[in-house]
């Protein structure tokens, strides 16, 4: 799949719930919270139709997200059915990492199991390692479960094991080094990203947004020159710098001041309730679970997933006049 600019469709990130057991403020808008109708969402069944048809259509790369995914029942067989469709050759998982410890059978941690039925790589969000300043953020006291989740990662034996870092002005400047060391301690892979205002516009003021290269600048006042590491990539946008003189590589997610940033964009998102999306960053999407309900074909699924490629923008909305309709914990990153 190919849109008018461009862009080659290989990745399909697939939220499967709205739910979740944090409450971070860059995610759930402050106001009541409300989740969505269970009947609303798609059923395991659809989500893997819908994939089976975009691996037909090219898609080798699917990322699992929410919400909060480990908060859905059976997600482990959705797992290992999914990573059995032929031509996906790459599940990723999404997670705040809380319930990654938990028993997924006894004596089987989630991360385990998640790792048995073929998931390769899981990000789990780390933006700070101090317990007032983690609550403060996720609106839950649960930095302890997170980083136990994490532990349990690392012994289930992932490929790769990435920390995502939502930068925040007045909030974690000062857990720049402490995140590096606890992940170079690791052999985990950090990445710093720049706050989006998916759910809420608020959240961008200038006293919240706290910009990459001014992080690389206290990075480097630390660590020293960055390297550039442009020929490292993983599926996502992120870019790669080594810091020097130590074997530890970190990423960079500039969404607002990378002008670059949607060149090389690969993917398309599903959202929990049925909404192919074809940019996290404008607000155009389009129901296929409509039209799947009323009884389409795979061939005409093929056909939907095409016209929505087609329709895919350019670049991201977020520095011009992006709406906020929805809230980022449905459509899951
Ligand atoms: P991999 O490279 O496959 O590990 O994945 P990823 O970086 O795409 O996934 P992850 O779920 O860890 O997302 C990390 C952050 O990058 C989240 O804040 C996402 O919203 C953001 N992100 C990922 N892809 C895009 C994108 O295409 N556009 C924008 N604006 N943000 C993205
Ligand atoms: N801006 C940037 N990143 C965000 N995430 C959630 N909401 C936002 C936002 N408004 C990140 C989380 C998680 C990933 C899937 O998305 O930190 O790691
Ligand atoms: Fe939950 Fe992740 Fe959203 Fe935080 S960013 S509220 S952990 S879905």
């Amino acid at each position: 799949m190919q849109d008018p600019f461009g862009h080659r469709i290989s990745y399909l990130r697939v939220s499967i719930t709205d739910r979740c057991n944090e409450r971070c403020t860059y995610c759930m808008p402050r106001e009541l919270q409300e989740w969505l109708p269970r009947e609303g969402i798609l059923s395991f069944e659809e989500t893997l139709r819908l994939v089976r048809v975009a691996s037909r259509l090219g898609v080798r790369k699917v990322r699992v997200t929410g919400g909060e995914p480990l908060t859905r029942r059976n997600v482990l067989s959705f797992c290992a059915e999914l990573c059995r469709i032929p031509g996906i050759d790459d599940v990723g998982f999404s997670t705040n990492g809380t319930l990654l410890a938990r028993e997924a059978s006894p004596g089987v941690p989630m991360a385990s199991a998640l790792h048995a039925a073929g998931v390769r790589t899981v990000n789990v969000s780390l933006d700070t390692l101090d317990r007032d300043a983690y609550r403060l953020t996720t609106g839950r006291d649960l930095l302890p479960e997170a980083l136990a989740g994490i532990n349990s990662a690392i012994a289930a034996g992932f490929e790769l094991i990435k920390l995502n870092c939502v930068l925040m002005r007045g909030r974690n400047e000062e857990q720049l080094a402490p995140l590096v060391e606890y992940a170079g301690a690791r052999g985990l892979l950090l990445r710093f990203i720049e706050l989006m205002p998916v759910s809420t516009s608020e959240v961008l003021s200038d006293a919240n947004f706290l910009p990459i290269r001014e992080t690389q600048r206290l990075l480097e006042a630390r660590y020293g020159s960055l390297v550039p590491e442009p020929h490292f990539r993983t599926n996502g946008p992120a870019t790669y710098f080594q810091l020097p003189g130590r074997a530890q590589r970190i990423g960079f997610i500039g969404a607002m001041t990378n002008l670059h940033f949607c060149e090389s964009c690969n993917k398309l998102r599903l959202t929990c309730d049925g909404k192919l999306r074809p940019c996290l960053g404008s607000y155009l999407e389009f129901d296929i679970l409509s039209v799947m309900r009323a009884g389409a074909t795979d061939a005409e699924l093929e056909r939907f997933f095409l016209d929505v490629v087609e329709r895919k923008p350019e670049q991201h909305d977020f520095r011009g006049n992006y709406q906020t309709n929805r809230k980022m914990v449905a459509i899951g990153g």
